[in-house]
């Protein structure tokens, strides 16, 4: 049988690996882990895998992700990282926890726990100069006076989410800011914050470099379990896998062909106007696979093909002078973008292999 194109192919034995050679590092300092889903489409079989792996929670940012891996048979403690007013019926019915910001929301999650006979738990996150989702530190006390007078809500944590939207670090003076938020919060207000969770794969090198991790006894991991890395600088982990996941796709134009478009040059589909470099005859190579399915920034040859462009439903490469035969096929490593889009793609078939 013809094997499917483009598909991905997922190591499920090496997600497992990652997930519990991350527990067994973070545990020694009492650190558990939500395995993050996001990425990869809420798939049923990478949060088992997660799960088998030792993560105590699993944490997407939909809601209809959660659906999935709930319908699946998936049993764990679901968390929500992105919470939406108009979604507040759907949250409390689906998520056991979720992050917010805004009361507002809170106030919205707490009628709906109310009438679904439910106390919805959330964790509060706080604002640490990364200025995506997050309450500054200034109005966190008034935050969580507020909710504390809502009936159906319980406030199980707070957290923090940096080097995402601004790129800051997290570091020892923002771990030690979290810490002393949760000290403070629990003194103020005579609370038991049972998470406190300070980030995500990008808190590896602080906790590396850590004597200490404070309050900070919970991380949110996606890319670190699913590709073997941390990412500040985006560095692999010493004894993680880097390779789970490899997309493959088919050639279906190979020839030899001048370097530089001829004819009077305009915009190209996207509305750039594209420069290239003269290097004369190369042997060119189509694949079919496009813009509609992957990232194509987040694609790196493992056969030593150039990427040289692309549009909707091409990606045209360099061959380095390799003779592909039409209908054969080549594959890539992918970096996180790649795999949330080969992920989210219907086009791209998923192939659990084993390896
Ligand atoms: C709130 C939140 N926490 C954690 C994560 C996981 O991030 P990473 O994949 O870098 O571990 C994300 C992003 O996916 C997120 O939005």
């Amino acid at each position: 049988m013809k094997a499917l194109m483009p598909r991905i192919e997922i190591s499920l034995s090496q997600i497992r690996h990652n997930a519990r050679m991350l527990c067994q590092l973070y545990g020694k300092k009492g650190i558990s882990l939500m395995g993050v889903s996001k990425a990869v489409l809420g798939d049923p079989f990478i949060a088992e895998a997660m799960i088998q792996g030792g993560v105590k929670f699993i944490a997407d940012s939909r809601i209809e992700n959660i659906q999935k891996m709930k319908s699946a048979g998936i049993a764990t403690r679901f968390v929500l990282l992105r919470t939406a007013l108009s979604q507040a019926e759907s949250v409390v019915s689906n998520a056991d926890i979720s992050l917010n910001t805004e009361l507002e929301t809170v106030k919205e999650l707490s009628y709906y726990a109310n009438a679904h006979n439910k106390i919805h738990q959330i964790i509060v996150m706080a604002e640490l100069g990364d200025l995506r989702e997050g309450i500054l530190p200034c109005d966190f006390h008034e935050f969580i006076k507020q909710t504390l007078s809502l009936s159906h809500i319980k406030i199980i944590g707070i957290g923090c989410n940096l080097a995402c939207y601004g790129g800051i670090k997290p570091d020892g003076l923002k771990m030690s800011e979290l810490s002393k938020l949760a000290d403070t919060i629990e003194r103020e207000f005579q609370l038991k914050l049972e998470i406190i969770s300070g980030g995500n794969s990008a808190n590896y090198e602080w906790y590396e470099s850590a004597q200490e991790v404070g309050r900070i006894n919970n991380l949110r991991l996606g890319e670190s379990i699913l590709l073997g890395n941390e990412t500040v600088n985006r560095k692999a982990i010493q004894g993680l896998k880097t390779n789970a996941f490899k997309l493959f796709a088919e050639v279906i134009e190979s020839k030899e062909k001048p370097s530089l478009p001829f004819g009077e040059i305009c915009q190209d589909a996207f509305g750039d106007v594209p420069i290239f470099l003269d290097r004369g005859i190369r042997r060119r190579v189509i694949i079919a696979l496009g813009r509609q399915d992957i990232l194509v920034s987040g694609l790196k040859s493992n056969d030593n093909l150039e990427i040289l462009g692309s549009s909707s439903d091409h990606v045209v490469l360099d061959s380095n002078n390799d003779d592909l035969k039409v209908g054969s096929e080549v594959n890539f490593h992918l970096d996180y973008g790649g795999i949330l889009a080969a992920m989210t793609s219907p086009f791209i078939k998923k192939q659990f292999v084993k390896v």
